[in-house]
């Protein structure tokens, strides 16, 4: 019998026990959210093992230049003995040896203290929204008023998005390129003026909940915003739909509590690691992207 966990990278033959130990913190996520996140990262998510028990993880995404941990979890039992820690360190020693300039997290509120000491700063807080199945709106076929021109986007518009969402997010645009490469959207909406995008909204189907964003505008207002919120919903599933949106941004949380999402979760913390300086996310952006950068 060993006496402490040992890390190592996680594996494909692991989701199912990382599902486990995620579900039991009640964050809502589903098995595919995580099949995903591992899909789009199969080589630096980590778990903490011992005598073939998982008891500590951590999930993130290594995108390129930006990374974004998804999750940081330590089974009951094994808490405050430094496994977080030092899962953190090895992670994070991981992505520098990469070339990694910003990571970045959404911490919970009672959580977002432990990552001082890695040298994560707060940038702002963030909430999340969701709309449950069968709330009407999914359904109905809204079409934007005649001076919307926005639609639903083909797979080469879809790609060169990368641009327009690096601008808004402050992030780098080969984040975008990886991101939009490795997991295409089924329900990407723009408003494309004179060549330019004006107007994005990335959607995606999952299987058990739908996650929306991010979202930007350029000059957002509420009738305009209100209809592509309308258009993409008509087109997906009738299941939850799940958002995030920077806390401070009013007419985000106007108007997604107008189309009648209800707020899950508040005064989660973004904080980064960043060698530059990181900016809240502007008023433009309406909508985060579930996975920190998509
Ligand atoms: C947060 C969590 C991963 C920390 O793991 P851990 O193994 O218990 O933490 P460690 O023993 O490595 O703690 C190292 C240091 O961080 C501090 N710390 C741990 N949890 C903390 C918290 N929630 N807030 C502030 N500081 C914390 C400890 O006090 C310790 O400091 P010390 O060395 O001065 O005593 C673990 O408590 C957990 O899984 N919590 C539930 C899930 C969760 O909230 N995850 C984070 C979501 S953002």
């Amino acid at each position: 019998m060993a006496d402490e966990p040992s890390i190592r990278l996680m594996a494909d033959t692991d989701l199912s026990q990382v599902f486990s130990l995620i579900d039991r913190e009640n964050w809502g996520w589903e098995f595919h959210e995580i099949r995903r996140i591992f899909a789009l990262d199969t080589r630096n998510s980590i778990v903490a093992e011992i005598d073939g028990d998982i008891v500590g993880l951590i999930t993130l995404i290594n995108f390129g230049k930006t990374a974004f941990i998804v999750h940081v979890i330590v089974k009951e039992g094994w808490r405050k003995k430094k496994l977080g820690a030092r899962m953190m360190r090895d992670a994070l020693q991981n992505l520098d040896s990469l070339g990694v300039d910003n990571v970045e997290l959404h911490a919970m509120p009672d959580a977002a203290d432990f990552y001082n000491q890695f040298g994560f700063k707060k940038v702002e807080e963030i909430s999340f929204f969701c709309k449950h199945r069968g709330t009407g709106g999914f359904q109905d076929t809204v079409d934007p008023p005649m001076d919307a021109e926005f639609r639903l986007l083909d797979s080469d518009e879809t790609l060169s998005l990368s641009e327009c969402q690096a601008r808004m997010m402050g992030f780098h645009e080969c984040d975008f390129q990886y991101a939009l490469n490795t997991d295409l959207p089924e329900c990407p909406v723009g408003r494309i003026v004179g060549g330019s995008t004006t107007a994005m909204l990335i959607a995606r189907k999952g299987s058990d909940l739908n996650p929306l964003g991010p979202w930007f505008m350029n000059h957002p207002d509420r009738k305009t915003a209100r209809a592509m919120l309308r258009y993409v919903i008509a087109r997906l599933p009738d299941r939850r739909t799940d958002v995030g949106i920077s806390s401070s941004n009013e007419l985000a949380k106007e108007i997604f509590l107008d189309e009648g999402f209800s707020l899950m979760t508040e005064g989660v913390v973004r904080v980064s690691r960043s060698a530059r300086a990181v900016s809240p996310f502007p008023r433009e952006l309406l909508a985060i992207g579930h996975l920190g950068v998509i």
